[in-house]
């Protein structure tokens, strides 16, 4: 099979994930808590379908992908530091919005983190990764799934929300709808935490790796190694922010805590 070829048999896959989502879930998919799915769902964004078909909403990308150890695997090992980084900023008992799935076992253990008073809400724009966490969740009663895309959020107050890995994968005009869109979901005293790629120092050795890994697969990646996540923010003084890079500077979590009594 020629290179030609595999692009015409990913552009049919692409075709029959579509006709099918499309008869499944009627036409952009479904509104979905628990897994139950109706009509009036968000229409899956063009960089997604585009760019990331393979990683997130191909069949076998999932089934291929959706395991702890590749998490750990991608995060060269930064997983379990990475996490707790965030879950060190969420208490038991809250109420936490996650804006997108991540592969492994992120939502389940950070529902466990927050504990049978606490509630857990995880969005994503794609059926499949919805179906896909609703298995992880199912037995976990403070755990509720959503079809929903997070550049539009609702209007729904949460004590705090975990956005774990999902700035990277927007275009950059993406990147500061989602920041806006989810720091306008948390009341004063609320935090948005961010956890993600930062540019590394520039003799990290697995800088070069991690450019060619962006410049092939993540190319919205690089923003984040251009811009600081505050600056997307429109209402910048309306919050305290704080930030930590880790692992020789090629990840960051920023806290935005909203000023104001909690
Ligand atoms: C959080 S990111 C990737 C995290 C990490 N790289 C991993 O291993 O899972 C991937 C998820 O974001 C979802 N996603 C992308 N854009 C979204 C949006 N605008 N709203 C909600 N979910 C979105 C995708 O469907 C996918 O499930």
């Amino acid at each position: 099979m020629t290179m030609g070829d595999e692009g015409v048999v990913l552009e049919l896959e692409r075709k029959r994930y579509f006709d099918a989502t499309a008869e499944t879930f009627g036409g952009g998919g479904g509104d979905a808590i628990g897994g139950r799915l109706s009509q009036g769902s968000p229409p899956i964004p063009d960089y997604l379908r585009d760019t990331y078909y393979w990683a997130y909403l191909s069949p076998l990308g999932v089934a291929l992908l959706d395991h702890p150890i590749v998490v750990w695997t991608i995060l060269w090992g930064n997983y379990p530091r990475l996490r707790d980084a965030a879950f060190a900023e969420l208490e038991a008992g809250q109420k936490v919005l996650q804006p997108a799935c991540v592969y492994g076992n992120f939502s389940p253990q950070l529902a466990r983190h927050l504990g049978p008073q606490g509630t857990l809400e995880v969005f994503d724009v794609a059926p499949i990764q919805v179906a896909s966490c609703e298995r992880k969740i199912r037995d976990i009663p403070q755990a509720r799934i959503r079809l929903a895309d997070s550049t539009r959020p609702g209007t729904e107050v949460f004590d705090a929300v975990c956005c774990f890995f999902l700035l990277h994968e927007l275009p950059d005009k993406y990147k500061r709808r989602a920041v806006n869109a989810l720091l306008g979901r948390v009341p004063p005293g609320g935090k948005v935490v961010f956890v993600d790629y930062h540019r590394p120092h520039p003799a990290h050795p697995l800088k070069p790796v991690t450019g060619f890994v962006f410049r092939h697969l993540e190319p919205f990646a690089f923003g984040m190694w251009d811009q600081e996540i505050a600056d997307l923010a429109d209402n910048v003084g309306d919050f305290e922010w704080s930030k930590e890079t880790l692992f020789g500077g090629l990840f960051q979590k920023v806290v935005a805590r909203r000023r104001g009594a909690a």
